[in-house]
């Protein structure tokens, strides 16, 4: 199964915001929608996708199942529960959103249960999201690199996350990048401003290119028409090497997400 490249995030988008993100997004071409158990927009997403034409067959659909949710008595229910919200029979793709707090659950147990919810049909493939090298090492072990899809993990010009990518890509573990605009604040950075007039682009746009050049799928999100198209449209641009290498450079493990119960990061 290959995962989209280019994909809508839905996170902190609620109410008439998300249903009317995601029909333009539709409507524009996107077809893999990015949302969350605890985004709480899971119904708002299935509303917008019953009410679009695309054809459910185009679209791919990923959900996270939330940390409450990883033990015995509350995956296979609480993936169940997101289907009925999304008025879907299943989803594309169901990530592990974060590995279990202070590793109270074993990622082994939870895993088997995702094996589960797959072997089930509730999913069609599974993953992981937010696991450094040493979660996806006891990954690996528990399922093997091939029944893991993606990591879904921030990377983006200013936290570009390495150690983890290389390492991924090393167990050819697939990579998606979350916060693909560091929340919006790839605008104001003066390197990628630069190279996006050479380009007739946005840093924004800049952002997307480099992150799908490196074989990263990209989820970024928008509420405005306008950047849902441009952001559609970094698809076209082509980087050279050294504009490649000055964004190398603009590494500063300036991390967006990391609440307090986030693993230790590498
Ligand atoms: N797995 C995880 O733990 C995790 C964590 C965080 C995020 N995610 C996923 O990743 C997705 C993306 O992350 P995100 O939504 O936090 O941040 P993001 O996509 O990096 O940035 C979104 C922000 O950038 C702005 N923006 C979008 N396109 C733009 C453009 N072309 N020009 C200028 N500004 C633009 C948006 O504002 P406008 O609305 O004004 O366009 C919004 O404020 C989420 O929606 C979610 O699905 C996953």
């Amino acid at each position: 199964m290959t995962i989209p490249a280019f994909g809508l995030g839905t996170f902190r988008l609620k109410g008439q915001q998300v249903i009317d993100s995601v029909k333009t997004g539709l409507e524009l071409g996107y077809r893999h929608i990015d949302t969350a158990q605890i985004y709480d927009n899971e119904t708002e997403v299935g509303q917008a996708i019953a009410e679009s034409e695309v054809p459910w067959d185009e679209l791919f659909v990923t959900t996270k199942v939330w940390t409450s949710n990883l033990g015995a008595d509350r995956l296979l229910p609480s993936l169940e529960e997101s289907l009925s919200k999304l008025r879907l029979q299943q989803v594309d793709l169901t990530l592990v959103h974060w590995p279990s707090p202070n590793d109270e659950l074993a990622v082994a147990d939870y895993l088997t249960r995702m094996m589960e919810a797959r072997e089930r049909g509730l999913t069609r493939a599974i993953g992981i999201s937010n696991f450094t090298i040493a979660h996806m090492q006891q990954a690996i072990d528990a399922i093997g690199a091939e029944n893991i899809a993606t990591n879904q993990v921030e990377v983006h010009p200013f936290l570009q996350n390495r150690k983890v990518t290389d390492f991924a890509r090393s167990q050819g573990i697939h990579i998606t990048a979350y916060m693909p605009l560091a929340y919006g604040k790839v605008m104001q950075d003066e390197v990628l401003k630069r190279i996006g007039e050479a380009h007739n682009a946005s840093p924004a746009q800049i952002a997307l290119a480099w992150l799908l050049q490196q074989e990263f799928a990209v989820i970024p999100s928008s509420t405005k028409r306008e950047n849902l198209v441009a952001n559609l449209a970094a698809q076209e641009l082509r980087l050279n090497d050294d504009e490649m290498q000055q964004i190398a450079a603009l590494d500063r493990n300036d991390r967006l997400a990391n609440p307090g119960f986030a693993p230790k990061w590498d």
